[in-house]
């Protein structure tokens, strides 16, 4: 069956193998058959999370979301989009769904569990995939929208998530009997806002970050401490400490090791901002050691219900947003080729921790 009509759409490609190269090129645009919604991908953002999908394309099956040519990629990113054509009863041409979307002008949905608070892309190819990134939620019907603050939430809503299941996950484990958390990468969205919350509980909350980040963190206020790469010696082995992994970077992590030996409680890798594949590839094979957020999500769902959450979530993302305001700057661009440049920005570690770009497509 023909399933494309005029050519005015367009992908935006990452080679697998080496993140630094793309290929921007037009694509048709899908034509929408019965039981399927087609999405103009309208606004989305792009921090070191995204090129961390990427860079666990394989192993965590990330590629798999947004099917692409052998050898070629199609990163996924988080934002809003518009439902332009619809042959899904419930999803009206003209709403606006923020979700995970793809590197590209649209996206073709299959909804599947369709309500007042958006659907789930059901397609075939999304079957097996972690399905918190299956949800694209209508800002109709979703309690923490704020329209004057769409770029706070295409910015950290994902991230935010995984700060608070990440502190909710060392809360509800006693600290993995640690007397201080140590966060790599500190300077990052998703670490800064781990911190936030883990601060002022008993425990102290120490960050590590480069020496160019080092006054930006400090300045943040939400470490206890914090000190460069360079200075971990000066962390004492005297008490156990808990690390949260945010950098993936393997020689400092056996730096880390050795100088903190048995104080070394617990190492959960949390990212891998550094793009080495390696240690995160191995543990997804085994499990223990990594941290996903949707499998404390899970928990918490069990322990207290989706609304009981949802509640919390949102109780934690009312403290943090007005706080978060004043430490980020949002920069805007526009088209697709901006989204080629932000992304080699991002990739080759250019943006400064205060940026947060986010893309008008
Ligand atoms: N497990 C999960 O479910 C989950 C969910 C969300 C995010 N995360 C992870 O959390 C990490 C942070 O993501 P984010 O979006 O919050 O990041 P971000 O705000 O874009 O972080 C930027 C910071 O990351 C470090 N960094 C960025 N590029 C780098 C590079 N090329 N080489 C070395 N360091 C680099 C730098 O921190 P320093 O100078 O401080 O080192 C930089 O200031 C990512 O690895 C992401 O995948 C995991």
């Amino acid at each position: 069956m023909d399933t494309t009509a005029t050519p005015s759409g367009w992908n935006l490609f990452v080679a697998r193998d080496d993140l630094s190269t793309t290929k921007l090129v037009d694509a048709p645009i899908p034509e929408v058959r019965d039981g399927e919604v087609l999405l103009r991908v309208d606004r989305v953002g792009l921090t070191a999370n995204n090129v961390t999908y990427a860079a666990l394309g394989d192993s965590f099956r990330y590629w798999e979301f947004f099917p692409a040519p052998a050898g070629w990629g199609i990163v996924p990113l988080w934002g809003f989009a518009e439902v332009v054509a619809s042959r899904v009863d419930g999803v009206e041409p003209g709403s606006r769904h923020y979700g995970y979307l793809p590197c590209a002008s649209h996206l073709l949905a299959r909804p599947g569990r369709v309500d007042e608070r958006g659907f789930r892309d059901a397609s075939p190819h999304r079957k097996t995939l972690p399905t918190p990134y299956s949800a694209y939620a209508l800002t109709t019907g979703d309690l923490a929208y704020e329209a004057d603050r769409e770029n706070l939430q295409i910015l950290y809503r994902p991230l935010f998530w995984t700060s608070f299941m990440l502190a909710d996950w060392i809360v509800d484990n006693a600290w993995l009997g640690a007397r201080t958390a140590l966060l790599s990468s500190a300077s990052s969205k998703t670490a800064y806002g781990a911190a936030f919350l883990l601060q002022g509980q008993g425990h102290e909350v120490v960050g590590l970050t480069s020496r160019r980040n080092l006054a930006f963190t400090e300045s943040l206020g939400c470490y206890d401490r914090v000190l460069t790469y360079e200075d971990v010696s000066q962390l004492s082995p005297a008490a156990p400490i808990l690390y949260a992994d945010f950098a993936g970077d393997e020689s400092l992590s056996a730096t880390l090791r050795t100088h903190l030996g048995d104080a070394l409680v617990h190492h959960v890798v949390v990212g891998v901002t550094t793009q080495q594949p390696g240690p995160a590839g191995k543990l997804a094979d085994t499990g223990p050691g990594m941290f996903f957020a949707p499998d404390q999500m899970r928990k918490r769902i069990d322990d207290w219900g989706r609304a009981g959450l949802d509640r919390r979530f949102a109780d934690a993302w009312q403290r943090f947003a007005p706080v978060v305001e004043g430490w980020v700057d949002v920069v805007h661009s526009n088209g697709p080729q901006a989204l080629e440049q932000v992304w080699h920005e991002v990739q080759s570690g250019r943006t400064a921790p205060r940026t947060g770009h986010v893309i008008a497509l």
